[in-house]
């Protein structure tokens, strides 16, 4: 390998007769004079008899390389010639020797380049790529500890340099964006961090609108070395493990919920809850009975006050007169406030779509108490819910960890001990869009310029970094990105990381699972293939495979448990419905039960009568 054609301070064209570059590979540059710098190969390509050199026209070959090779000896058009573009690592301070040659480095040569810490230390995620062919000079600690998976072929040992993210260094360059495309491996290097998030204990909360984060299932190829995540995390759901406690809402809280439960609310609507509610001191009882008396007020102003005028008044019994003296109180502190009974009606029935969900029945302790086992809490919903919870739950955490840290500081006494956390969600752009409002942007806004201050740290991801709020983005300051192929994405990511041009040129084509890794603690941009991770998500399977148990072996079984059941009417089906279950040993819908019944009727298995109460099947 060799230095041709023209140099710069900082790119240099290598040439090689016999050995093909790869995309990504380091290589030391044997120019004394400068030290042996280091460079990357940022683009290469092979040419030969048949794809001729002099012919190809191209961004990587011109003139002036043309001739430079023609100097150090080389019969263009006549033999094979591979090139690459290298992109030396330091600036120099004079072009680099033409005709010099290069090498691939040993592995002390680019250990601090590309290794800060060692496993134990950090969070192995992946291998870097263009790192295959220096492999074999690992010391045997760096062997091993990131396989990979490849779809068709299952898990492939690690061909390369592990990727190891030095987390300890948050504390100065805190918070990390996942972008990419669909399918591009967000979600599966999301399961790789926090897999690795789990083994160091690193408390954590997991918003988790895809149902997709559970950790308990290992992945086939890892049998022989599980490791058990299953105490290390829990999965709650919000409205049903977990809730929000009323009477610890601010008027901005209550608002922000509202807002999110249906789409958004009038300025009149903002304005009525902030004037009827009163914090600290209303429990859901007193506010959604407050609410619905003024709404009776509006509703039958003119019928109370001509009551009150009339003969009538006098007839009324004791609770009768002060219902309507109560209304009538509240008419006259709340009127002007309020404008409309529509107003109000708007008010409850977002509160009662918030009330159904559970949202209110229970608290948040169990997320705190996880937290402070360091364990990590994925927290379920519908996005909406999420959405009313991310914000509310990211304060309160938040909050409780600023105070404890500023009563350490001020050597105040009798604050709670809370750990440092670390905030992770899917789908951020919905959480904190750019230009619109939503319950969790103003914390997640705090967090990201102010939470490294007292360890509180964000992991986003999103399919669309360009609807993402733009002050969060820019504080993101590791940036895992994927293939992305929307030109505003890829026109956010290069504003907002140190991509290069070549490499947001080859943002479109990189396969699922590979990603530049972009961060203020390496410095510069690495490319890695993330690792095969340990545990696979729930509905990980191909739904098509899905579909072939459907019709064959999950009906075989589900129909060995029914036959015992037989005579089944529509209500015992749902009667026996969760015994069903649990000898089935999975879930099974009420309308599969009755489509199997259907099935085995056309199939002449079971009678089918048809009575008044609905069907009944029978043996035959
Ligand atoms: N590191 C990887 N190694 C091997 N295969 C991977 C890797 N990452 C992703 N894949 C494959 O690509 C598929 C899609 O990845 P993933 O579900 O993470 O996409 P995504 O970016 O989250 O997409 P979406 O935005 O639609 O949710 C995975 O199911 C897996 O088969
Ligand atoms: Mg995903």
């Amino acid at each position: 390998m060799q230095v041709v054609g023209y140099t710069t301070q900082q790119h240099v064209f290598i040439a090689s007769r016999k050995r093909k570059f790869n995309i990504n590979e380091i290589l030391v540059i044997e120019d004394d004079r400068h030290n042996n710098p280091k460079g990357e190969v940022i683009e290469t390509q092979s040419f030969n008899r048949f794809v001729p050199l002099s012919t190809e026209k191209n961004a990587l070959v011109d003139e002036k390389v043309l001739q430079g090779l023609r100097q150090v000896g080389f019969s263009i058009d006549e033999e094979e010639i591979n090139l690459a573009k290298v992109r030396l690592l330091e600036e120099l301070s004079s072009p680099v020797k033409v005709g010099v040659s290069a090498r691939l480095p040993v592995f002390e040569e680019v250990e601090n380049l590309f290794l800060k810490k060692r496993p134990e230390e950090g969070l192995v995620l992946g291998v870097i790529q263009g790192t295959a062919e220096i492999a074999s000079t690992l010391p045997e600690d760096l062997r091993n500890v990131a396989p990979l998976y490849q779809k068709d072929q299952g898990i492939l040992p690690q061909d390369g340099f592990p990727f190891i993210f030095d987390y300890a260094e948050m504390d100065s360059y805190p918070h990390i964006g996942i972008f990419g495309g669909s399918g591009s491996g967000k979600s599966y290097g999301l399961r790789v961090f926090l897999e690795e998030i789990m083994i160091k204990e690193i408390p954590t909360i997991v918003f988790d609108p895809h149902y997709e984060m559970d950790f308990s299932q290992t992945a086939s190829g890892f049998e022989d070395k599980v490791v058990d995540f299953k105490s290390r995390f829990v999965t709650l759901m919000a409205g049903k493990d977990v809730g929000i406690d009323f009477t610890e809402l601010s008027p901005d809280d209550l608002v922000g919920i509202l807002k999110a439960s249906g789409g958004n609310i009038s300025e009149a609507m903002d304005n009525a809850v902030r004037s009827i509610f009163e914090p600290q001191k209303d429990t859901l009882a007193s506010f959604t009975n407050r609410l619905s008396s003024l709404i009776d007020a509006f509703d039958n102003e003119t019928e109370i006050k001509r009551l009150k005028n009339s003969d009538n008044w006098s007839k009324l019994d004791v609770r009768e007169k002060k219902r309507y003296e109560y209304l009538e109180e509240l008419l006259l502190k709340y009127k002007d406030k309020v404008g409309h009974a529509s107003t109000l009606k708007g008010i409850a029935w977002r509160l009662n779509k918030l009330q159904r969900e559970g949202i209110f029945t229970k608290d948040i302790s169990e997320i705190e108490n996880s937290l402070q086992q360091r364990k990590l809490v994925v927290v379920r919903g519908s996005i909406w819910l999420l959405k009313v919870f991310a914000g509310f739950i990211a304060k309160k955490l938040y909050n409780k960890r600023r105070a404890y840290r500023d009563a350490l500081h001020t050597g105040k006494t009798g604050e709670t001990g809370f750990p440092p956390f670390i905030i992770v969600t899917d789908e951020a752009h919905n959480f904190a869009p750019t230009g619109f409002d939503a319950p969790a942007k103003g914390v997640f806004k705090e967090i990201a310029q102010e939470g490294r201050k007292y360890g509180v740290f964000l992991i986003l991801a999103t399919q669309r970094p360009s609807l993402l709020d733009d002050t969060i983005t820019a504080q993101l300051n590791t940036k895992l990105v994927f293939r992305t192929v929307r030109s505003t994405d890829i026109h956010t990511i290069k504003e907002e990381t140190d991509i290069t041009s070549e490499e947001g040129a080859r943002l479109p084509y990189l396969s699922s699972g590979t990603a530049f890794i972009s961060s203020a603690i390496l410095g510069r941009t690495i490319a890695v293939r993330i690792r095969a991770a340990r545990t696979t998500s729930p509905h990980s399977q191909n739904p098509f495979d899905e579909l072939q148990e459907w019709a064959g072996n999950g009906d075989d079984k589900l129909w060995s448990v029914l036959e015992d059941y037989l005579p089944l009417s529509g209500d015992q089906i749902h009667l026996y419905h969760d015994e069903i279950q649990k000898k089935l040993e999975e879930p099974v819908d009420v309308n599969k039960i009755f489509t199997l019944l259907e099935e085995m009727e056309s199939q002449g298995k079971v009678k089918k009568e048809d009575t008044p109460f609905g069907p009944s099947y029978h043996k035959v």
